[in-house]
């Protein structure tokens, strides 16, 4: 497994692989890889001649207030897991290789219509970091498929809108979430929960499936329904809801009733925690 720090380096052997007629598949991270992020490079590796792995803990998309100092970086245990997984390459350059001192200037602009809601309205200005960052990677590794997990709905819609937009020649493919024997969702954030949090965390998902149920047995009181399922988030011992919505998959607009593919999305806090999770369900 090659390991490359730096853009000219990592653009010299993808040049060698297009030339021998070989395909590439890109799962970009933020490192501190779990099972999750490893199904992402299975998914790439069936989907592809040789898997490159980004490892990038993006300044630009974190806020002020926001975890970018404490956020794990454990770059030698990734790269045993992604040896394990068979990657082909890690991509993992310094802040200074990808927004180089006042030579960094430009950003792409996520769409204001499906950044102003859900965690573009928590979290201003994080979309933009991610839709500048991950148009930046697909510039350097130029990748035939990139593949994202439906953990982060909302950051898949918005990338994916970006292609559309920019006529960016890549095929981004949604994965399923991985999780614990719980039902918890995998994500690095879990590991700042104490005991008592980790018992309450699976409730998010429990509060989902309910109205995963109530949709299919036909419910469109999608207003209602997540009231309720907030309600139960919080009885259940979170400590705060960000939100509980039913949206179209596609647009994230409000659900209306004849929309067929729909995203049922929560994010709730425990302590300083928060938690993100969705169940795609198709009518
Ligand atoms: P990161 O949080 O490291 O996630 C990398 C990828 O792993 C994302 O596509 C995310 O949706 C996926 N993922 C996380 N948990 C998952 C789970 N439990 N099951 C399946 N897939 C899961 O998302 C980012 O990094 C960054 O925003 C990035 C796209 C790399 C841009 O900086």
């Amino acid at each position: 497994m090659d390991i490359f720090e730096s853009v000219d380096a990592l653009r010299e052997t993808v040049q060698r692989w297009r030339q021998a007629g070989l395909s590439i598949g890109f799962v970009p991270t933020m490192g501190n890889l779990h099972a999750g992020h490893l199904s992402l490079v299975e998914e790439a590796r069936q989907k592809s001649d040789k898997v490159i792995v980004s490892i990038f803990v993006n300044p630009l998309q974190f806020g002020p207030n926001e975890d970018f100092d404490r956020y794990p970086r454990t770059f030698d245990a990734d790269k045993v897991l992604l040896q394990q997984q068979q990657a082909d390459a890690i991509f993992c350059p310094s802040v200074d290789e990808m927004y180089p001192n006042g030579h960094s200037q430009t950003r792409v602009i996520a769409p204001e219509k499906m950044t102003g809601i859900l965690e573009g309205e928590k979290r201003p200005g994080h979309f933009n970091g991610v839709t500048t960052v991950v148009a930046k990677l697909f510039n350097i590794v130029q990748p035939d498929i990139a593949v994202f997990g439906q953990k982060d709905f909302q950051q898949f819609a918005v990338l994916q809108q970006m292609v559309d937009d920019l006529a960016i020649p890549v095929s981004l493919v949604r994965a399923p979430i991985i999780r614990d024997e719980t039902g918890l969702a995998l994500s690095s954030r879990n590991q700042y929960l104490t005991d008592v949090q980790r018992r309450v965390a699976p409730k998010l998902y429990v509060a989902l499936q309910a109205v995963e149920m109530a949709v299919q047995s036909g419910n469109r009181n999608y207003e209602a329904l997540c009231q309720v399922a907030s309600q139960q988030i919080m009885s259940d011992g979170f400590d705060f809801v960000d939100y509980v919505e039913i949206l179209n998959a596609t647009s994230l607009e409000k659900a209306q009733d004849n929309d067929r593919e729909l995203i049922i999305v929560a994010a709730a806090k425990l302590g300083q925690t928060r938690l993100l999770d969705n169940i795609l369900v198709n009518l």
